[in-house]
């Protein structure tokens, strides 16, 4: 599978700007000034490290502060503050609008915000996919023992950070455009800046063993090159696993109706999506895309989330239940900025829309779900 640990030191950090999460202060409250860096006293082991062997955090501007004083004396510490300083800045200036918090990095190349109230979405969304998965965090076979891990989009980090704790074995990275993670997490765990449409990830090739992707839905613009850096990152054998959900509701007794505010809500938020450049069928595309880019062994798998507690089967009953919740917290962040910057409504017309939403949401005569699609597959081993 990958490398072992005497294989070359693998450059955490290959973009200028990428850094690690550990040495920016995450979350500050919104009116607090922003600290420039906190240090993490989590060790933490690159791919290409053994497990167990702790190395250093290598971040970028730490590998700059190395070569400033050993190779440029012309650069002082003022010269690493600013760098510091700058990149932090970079990460933390969030965006703020219509009372909402967005990603500072690559600013506006994602739609949803990164505050609180969405982020208490991704984790609820984290539980019913245990609650669909039977309680698991993944269905990709890989074994009891990987060692080199990838979440890509990792979010809160709430999967990578029960994927560690799982697999001891595994050292795990979670990169994101938001350091929206845990400062103290366990030693086998790892959160990043690192932006999934560069068209390098910047991570050693053929080095990772698993690679997870989860509800990154509108966040790619171009699936076949992300695809194609799963791939070349994977170790031969190595697994990719994606799930990811459908926006647009539907029902099989014919009570999401056309032109119901459920049937609105799936053609307004495609045109959105579409209209933005990252459009949010990825869904129903996975399993084309990784035949085309030379996985092999891809199984599919569809689940229903109903929305409410409408199912009489006990379990959809309660995914139905929790997904209420998850809409309810969710549907502000998913539309706000996209239909404002990119359809043009104004923030009372989304309001509006919303309120008419969270009607239909509550709504138990409306037999509403939506799909989810698990799917993962493997790099061939050369023969
Ligand atoms: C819907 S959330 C899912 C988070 C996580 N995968 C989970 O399932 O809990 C999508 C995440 O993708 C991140 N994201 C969007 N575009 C990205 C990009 N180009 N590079 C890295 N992360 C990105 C967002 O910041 C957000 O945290």
């Amino acid at each position: 599978m990958a490398d072992s640990a005497e294989s070359a030191a693998v450059p955490i950090i290959s973009t200028s700007t990428s850094t690690s999460i550990a040495n920016v202060a995450a979350s500050p409250a919104e009116d607090e000034a922003i600290p420039v860096q906190r240090k993490s006293s989590s060790p933490v082991t690159d791919p290409g490290t053994s497990p167990g062997q702790a190395a250093p955090i290598n971040s970028a501007h730490e590998q700059s502060e190395q070569e400033d004083s050993d190779d440029d004396s012309a650069l002082g510490a003022g010269s690493i503050l600013s760098e510091t300083t700058s990149l932090a800045d970079e990460i933390t200036q969030y965006r703020y609008e219509h009372n909402r918090r967005y990603h500072a990095y690559k600013d506006g190349e994602y739609w949803g915000p990164n505050d609180d109230k969405q982020n208490n979405q991704l984790d609820i969304a984290h539980h019913l996919y245990l609650l669909t998965l039977e309680g698991r965090l993944h269905l990709a076979p890989i074994g009891d023992n990987p060692q080199n891990v990838l979440d890509v989009g990792t979010g809160t980090g709430i999967w990578a950070i029960d994927f560690a704790d799982q697999y001891p074995s595994a050292q795990v990275i979670g990169f994101d455009l938001s350091p929206i993670q845990p400062m103290w997490v366990a030693p086998n765990v790892r959160f990043e800046i690192n932006d999934a449409c560069d068209p390098d990830w910047g991570y050693k090739k053929n080095s990772f063993d698993f690679i997870h992707v989860r509800a990154m839905y509108g966040s790619v613009a171009d699936w076949p090159a992300f695809y194609r850096q799963a791939l070349a990152h994977l170790a031969p054998g190595g697994w990719f696993q994606q799930i990811e959900m459908s926006v647009v509701p539907t029902s099989d007794d014919g009570t999401v109706t056309e032109g119901s505010i459920f049937d609105m809500w799936g053609k307004i938020s495609l045109e959105a999506g579409d209209k933005f450049g990252k459009d949010l069928r990825i869904h129903e595309q996975i399993k084309g895309y990784l035949d085309d880019a030379g996985f092999e062994e891809v199984v599919e798998k569809v689940y229903k989330w109903p929305i409410g507690p409408w199912d009489e089967d006990i379990h959809m009953k309660q995914i139905g239940l929790w997904n209420q919740l998850h809409w309810e917290e969710g549907i502000e962040g998913w539309s706000l900025a996209l239909l404002t910057r990119v359809l043009g409504w104004s923030y009372t017309e989304v309001q509006a829309y919303l309120g008419k939403m969270r009607t239909g949401i509550r709504d138990r005569k409306v037999h509403a779900y939506h799909i989810i699609n698990v799917v993962y597959g493997r790099k061939p081993i050369p023969s």
